[in-house]
């Protein structure tokens, strides 16, 4: 599938199989948020992964309270840095 294709197509997921993230399928993931560009290549934000079914119990809390969040097998959390000048 093509780049358009996979933009056209695309859609917000609410809904999660159980099923465990193969490492190397994570790995892809890191790295094409790595890789993204950025203003003055600063890359000012940090990306953590949580499995620990607890911990995301926890956290679906700070996502106000959305209970799809726990279904997920794993979550990728994005934090942006507050960049001061
Ligand atoms: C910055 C951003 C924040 C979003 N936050 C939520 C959210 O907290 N909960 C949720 O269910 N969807 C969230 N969405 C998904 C939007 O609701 C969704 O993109 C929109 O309804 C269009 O549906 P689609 O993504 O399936 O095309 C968010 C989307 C963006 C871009």
């Amino acid at each position: 599938m093509g780049l358009y294709e996979v933009m056209r197509t695309r859609r917000s997921i609410r809904s999660f199989k159980s099923d465990p993230i193969p490492d190397n399928t994570l790995r892809r993931v890191l790295e094409a948020a790595r890789i993204a560009p950025s203003g003055s290549n600063r890359q000012p934000w940090r990306f953590t992964v949580v499995k620990n079914r607890g911990l995301i119990g926890s956290i679906v809390n700070a996502c106000e309270r959305q209970g799809f969040v726990s279904e997920a097998p794993m979550l990728m959390i994005a934090c942006g840095q507050d960049m001061k000048y």
